[in-house]
């Protein structure tokens, strides 16, 4: 992402010929050739069975999972949709060290699911941008050796046609001098890796799969043109030799182009990994803003809009993501969890149109839990001094991102907001019995407490299968020791410690 914010400024010649040179689309553009990304960190996870109905009502073809989750991949069998399955970056490693390793994975994640399960796999995703610089090198040995024994696999499988292999790279993979798309070529460190594995991907038939993110170009650079994020064109264009870029998407797509022309892979297939915009932990996470990204997204596939390098047809996507997850790890940010198009529940968030004018539509039929919410007692002072510690304890396993700065509930009043946590925690922990004790400074309430954006939710109700789990029914130290129990991950919180503070 660091490069986002250089790609404006100089004039480089950009050869006419090239723009017109990519192979014609061999079909009619549809919003529905858009993949989702279903992720699954989340505490309540909507069942995989209503994920799949939700992606079928809406016309989806394609989803990209990130590991070989059995009840999804389940779900999917003989949906009609096509998947990528994803092979988390720990594997690489053991997958690396031998063929055999690799086939015992692709029999089981991969053959068994086709022939038996009926489940369209397309991809294999090795490894989640293993290059990233944040990584340093600990996957810069692994991942190529992986991919090939995946490959390798996949051939002996009898699959080497019908399932490709690729890798999702982040887009700090490649860089350009001179901050135009015409100046790309790999990160120096990793150069001759990244021919390596581009000219296997394209000796094998299999894409380049590369994730863009001009949210976060935003994030990372108060300067950045915020108008140049969107598609609507209404950014001052960077002129790049007789090409014109009017958003960061184009510009940083054929960033990557001119980095393969430059290396003599033009002819690679480039797949967008992940694409999208949040909705909450930041200012410019926001409904208004994720409905005029995506939209704007969707119209330009609709249109069959490509890039300037490859303007014939767009590449295919895939939308980051599909349900907000509570559980993923925010050091990134604290909109980490709030990427989804729909809420965790398959709640709309917001309408986009769809081909011929359709509409998203939500998730039917979810289980919720009672309507109950957790909030601060009429009765309790927001002065009291076991507040802080309540709220800490509350925002250190449930998600409290959204009272943080920018987000919806960061304007609530002090009561509100510690309600907020309350009913949070509460939630999280499936409203079981002393979960909202917080030292008798809470009560439970079935009025909505939602305010505003703010919305005070009510968690899915995934007891079917979470009932091996069984909770202890009059626990009054909940609080104490009761954060186990539930097999999710408590939540990192952001500013976990600071936020009674802030709130306060
Ligand atoms: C896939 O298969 C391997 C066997 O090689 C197994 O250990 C692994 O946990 C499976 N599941 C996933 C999600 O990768
Ligand atoms: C909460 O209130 C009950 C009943 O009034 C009392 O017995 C209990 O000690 C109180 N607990 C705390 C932690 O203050």
């Amino acid at each position: 992402m660091g490069l986002l914010r250089h790609l404006h400024g100089l004039l480089l010649p950009l050869p006419l010929l090239l723009l017109c040179c990519a192979s014609p689309s061999s079909r009619g553009a549809t919003a529905t050739q858009v993949g989702f990304n279903w992720g699954l960190k989340s505490s309540h996870p909507l069942p995989a069975n209503e994920v799949v109905q939700l992606l079928r009502d809406n016309g989806v073809t394609k989803v990209k999972l990130f590991e070989a989750d059995p009840q999804a991949l389940t779900a999917l069998a003989k949906s009609g949709i096509e998947v990528m399955v994803g092979i988390q970056n720990d594997l690489l490693e053991p997958l690396a060290g031998s063929v055999s390793a690799a086939v015992d994975w692709v029999t089981q994640n991969v053959s068994s699911y086709i022939s038996k399960l009926g489940v369209d796999i397309r991809f294999v995703a090795v490894g989640n941008e293993p290059f990233l610089e944040t990584y340093k090198d600990k996957y810069l040995l692994v991942t190529f050796p992986a991919l090939q024994n995946v490959q390798a696999a996949l051939i002996k499988a009898g699959l080497g046609r019908q399932v490709k292999v690729t890798v999702p790279l982040n887009a700090d993979v490649y860089q350009s001098v001179s901050g135009l798309p015409s100046g790309g070529d790999f990160r120096d460190d990793i150069r001759p890796l990244m021919v390596s594995i581009a000219r296997f991907l394209l000796d094998n038939g299999s894409p380049l799969a590369i994730n863009i993110y001009p949210f976060l170009s935003l994030y990372a650079d108060p300067h950045f043109p915020v108008e140049y994020a969107f598609f609507d064109g209404g950014a001052a264009p960077v002129v790049d030799g007789a090409v014109s870029y009017t958003n960061v998407f184009e510009a940083n797509y054929d960033t990557l182009i001119w980095a393969l022309e430059k290396n003599g892979l033009s002819s690679l297939t480039v797949i967008v990994g992940e694409i999208g915009w949040p909705t909450d932990g930041d200012a410019n996470a926001n409904l208004v803003n994720a409905r005029r990204f995506n939209q704007g997204l969707l119209n330009r596939v609709m249109a069959g809009k490509g890039t300037p390098k490859r303007p014939s047809a767009p590449p295919e996507m895939y939308l980051f993501g599909l349900l907000d997850e509570d559980t993923k790890n925010i050091d990134p940010g604290a909109f980490e969890r709030h990427w989804g198009v729909f809420y965790y529940d398959g709640g709309l968030k917001y309408p986009l149109a769809l081909d011929g004018g359709r509409s998203l539509v939500p998730a039917r039929g979810v289980r919720y839990l009672s309507r109950r919410w957790c909030v601060l007692s009429p009765e309790a002072g927001v002065d009291d001094p076991l507040i802080g510690a309540s709220v800490d304890t509350a925002c250190g396993f449930a998600d409290c991102t959204s009272l943080l700065q920018g987000s919806s509930c960061n304007g609530l009043d002090p009561r509100s907001k510690v309600s907020y946590a309350f009913n949070q925690y509460f939630q999280a922990a499936s409203q079981q019995s002393g979960s909202c004790g917080f030292s008798n400074l809470s009560v439970i309430t079935t009025t909505d407490p939602s305010q505003g954006s703010c919305r005070f939710g009510i968690m899915i109700d995934t007891s079917r299968r979470v009932a091996t789990r069984s909770p202890s029914s009059s626990s009054s130290s909940f609080l104490s020791h009761g954060f186990r129990r539930w097999g999710a991950q408590p939540a990192v919180v952001v500013a976990a410690a600071a936020l009674s503070s802030l709130l306060l």
